[in-house]
């Protein structure tokens, strides 16, 4: 079992890495209401029957206002008050909902996660963005608040479809890309065994992700500047999402392989590292090309640009494990992108 601790101003929050957590929850020190998403309910009904819950119904669609304002009335219904723990359990879904409905139930409850799914332990459980969508916006209504812990529970990977895991695998190499140059070398060494789930290759691959994350949210909670890097692949990652089918890893897989070759254009990245990249994405099973109409992908990014400024300010690596931030112009956008699609 591992732990990364991380700080911010409102206190720490306990991450910790290793095999059949849920049990912990028999040791909490108050009695629970647990928010689980539906399918985890469904796998694993044993581990929560003893507790009250409510559940969160699965489904990116199910990510809404509507949802919250329903586990409100849930959790009245239960007797919640200020002091209950509530614990989100499941994937990105379930605990950016769960971390929403705590942080704003009653001006906000502590609350915890027990994250089910790899794209969940290295990413959405960690660094307190919780939130919903709004009108087919990504996450437009939210907080930033931290859970007192995320537990990430690996027991519970092993009945994730396939094609899930490998989602997740697109933000452990995103951390290797942007931030640490030995953790991309142990990816490009350990591939085949992460994919076989192999235990102490995935306790090494969560942990060293979580702790990259947790020292950029340590530095940047509220994203002001370098909390934005973790955003690699995820401009043009995002306009992909929109087509219906695809992943958010498989997207964001693609959206660093389009935006290491916008690196390269700019110059800031030779060609060698751009093959790097593309090999370590393909390792992993993840798509390096799809067939992109490059005016969608424009205008999709365009219509996420709502929730920023003028200019659509790209990720980019600068050398492998280095990130450098370039607003480009929208009018350049345009041109960048047919030439990437
Ligand atoms: N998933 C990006 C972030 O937490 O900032």
């Amino acid at each position: 079992m591992q732990q990364v601790k991380l700080t911010t101003p409102d206190g720490v929050s306990e991450i910790v890495v290793g095999e059949l957590l849920s049990s912990r929850l028999q040791m909490l020190e108050q009695e629970p209401i647990l928010m689980i998403d539906e399918n985890v309910l469904i796998q694993h009904h044993d581990l929560f029957e003893p507790f009250r819950s409510v559940i969160i119904p699965s489904g990116e669609s199910n990510k809404t206002l509507q949802t919250v304002e329903a586990l409100y009335r849930e959790l009245v219904g239960l007797g919640a008050d200020r002091s209950t723990l509530m614990v989100g359990i499941g994937g990105g879904l379930a605990t950016d909902l769960a971390g929403f409905v705590a942080s704003t139930f009653l001006r906000g409850t502590p609350f915890g996660f027990i994250s089910t799914t790899l794209l969940g332990q290295v990413d959405a459980s960690i660094g307190g963005k919780n939130g919903v969508n709004l009108e087919g916006y990504k996450n437009m209504i939210g907080t930033i608040r931290q859970p007192s812990f995320v537990w990430c529970d690996l027991s519970l990977l092993g009945t994730l479809e396939s094609r899930e895991y490998i989602s997740g695998i697109a933000e452990v190499i995103k951390y290797g890309f942007i931030r640490d140059i030995h953790f991309l070398e142990y990816l490009e060494e350990h591939m085949e065994t992460l994919l076989k789930q192999d235990l102490s290759v995935l306790e090494h691959v969560v942990t060293t992700s979580a702790a990259i994350k947790t020292e950029v949210v340590q530095k940047d909670e509220k994203e002001a500047n370098l909390r934005k890097i973790l955003n690699f692949g995820h401009t043009i990652g995002h306009a992909i999402e929109r087509h219906k089918g695809i992943l958010h890893g498989e997207a964001v897989g693609l959206g660093m392989l389009l935006a290491a070759r916008l690196s390269h254009l700019q110059g800031l990245l030779s060609a060698s590292e751009v093959d790097r990249v593309e090999q370590l994405v393909l390792s992993a099973g993840l798509p390096v090309s799809m067939k992109l109409d490059p005016e969608e992908i424009y205008q999709n990014i365009r219509k996420d640009k709502k929730k920023s400024g003028e200019d659509v300010h790209f990720v980019l690596l600068k050398g492998m494990g280095n990130t450098i931030i370039r607003p480009i112009p929208l009018p350049e956008l345009k041109s960048i992108v047919y030439d990437l699609c």
